[in-house]
């Protein structure tokens, strides 16, 4: 865990009520998908625990949505205003135990840590399929930066206004990716309806709401099947089989 100061490098709207924020520091960033970052905003005493979505050289880019005062807080800030962060936060997802091709299912804001996952098991040689839920279709962010990547989107949305109309589960169903692991990020139901429906290994990222995010306070923790687990500092991810649903 380090602490730093980071800068607005730009903070804009990319979907209903969703932000993609940069943020640049003066020293290089050594994060990997999966872990968050925990953001002091000015006048909350509680910090606010945001996934890596990407890392650059000196920075990185997260995704937000405005559900709360200091989510609200955030998209009015302006580039150039500094943010205290602690970087490093939490275990992250292993790309390293998938053995050749991955199935990453993202709901919702669930789509930003999967991002960085993609881009490190491609370097690893691993072949990538990705499967993104919304509700509607001015909810859907991140699609056009995957394929970007040359990796195969499928999309669902509750409405049927893109692509396949449902759950994720239905567009796994109907794309038909091929895979021998999943990783997950989502709403607990949907990551709930993807553990049970796939029988490969996979890991999932569950939030819980933090207190100190850094492994002190204890208050997320969690029942899993290895006992009690403290969201921020033994996961947000964790397998599959050891979340108790
Ligand atoms: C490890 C981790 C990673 C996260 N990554 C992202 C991310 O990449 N992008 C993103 O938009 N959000 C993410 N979140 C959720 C984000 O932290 C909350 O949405 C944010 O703290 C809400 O702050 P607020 O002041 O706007 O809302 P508040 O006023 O504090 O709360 C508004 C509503 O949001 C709910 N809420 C608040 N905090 C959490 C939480 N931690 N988990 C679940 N529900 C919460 C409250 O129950 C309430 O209903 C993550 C949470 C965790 C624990
Ligand atoms: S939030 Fe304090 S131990 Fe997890």
């Amino acid at each position: 865990m380090q602490k730093s100061l980071f800068s607005i490098k730009s903070n804009d709207p990319v979907a209903r009520d969703t932000y993609r924020m940069v943020l640049l520091t003066d020293r290089p960033v050594t994060m990997r998908s999966g872990q968050f970052v925990d953001i002091a905003l000015p006048e909350y005493y509680l910090r606010r625990p945001i996934s890596v979505s990407d890392t650059l050289p000196n920075g990185i880019v997260l995704y937000y949505k405005v559900v709360g005062e200091g989510t609200r807080a955030m998209s009015g800030m302006q580039p150039g205003m500094q943010l205290d962060l602690l970087t490093g936060l939490g275990s992250g997802f292993h790309p390293e135990k998938c053995r050749e091709s991955a199935l990453l299912v993202g709901g919702g804001l669930g789509a930003a840590p999967l991002f960085l996952l993609a881009r490190e098991l491609m370097n690893l040689g691993r072949s990538v399929s990705v499967v993104l839920g919304f509700n509607r279709a001015d909810e859907i962010f991140l699609a056009e930066e995957f394929r970007s990547l040359g990796l195969p989107v499928h999309l669902a949305t509750m409405d049927g206004s893109v692509g396949t109309k449902g759950f994720v589960t239905d567009a796994v169903a109907a794309g038909r990716p091929a895979f021998d692991c999943f990783y997950t990020c989502g709403p607990l139901p949907m990551m709930k309806a993807v553990c049970r429906a796939l029988d490969t290994p996979g890991e999932v990222s569950l939030e819980e709401r933090m207190g100190c995010g850094a492994g002190f306070c204890y208050g997320c923790s969690i029942q899993t099947a290895r006992g009690p687990q403290r969201v921020c500092a033994d996961g947000p991810v964790f397998d599959k089989e050891d979340v108790l649903w």
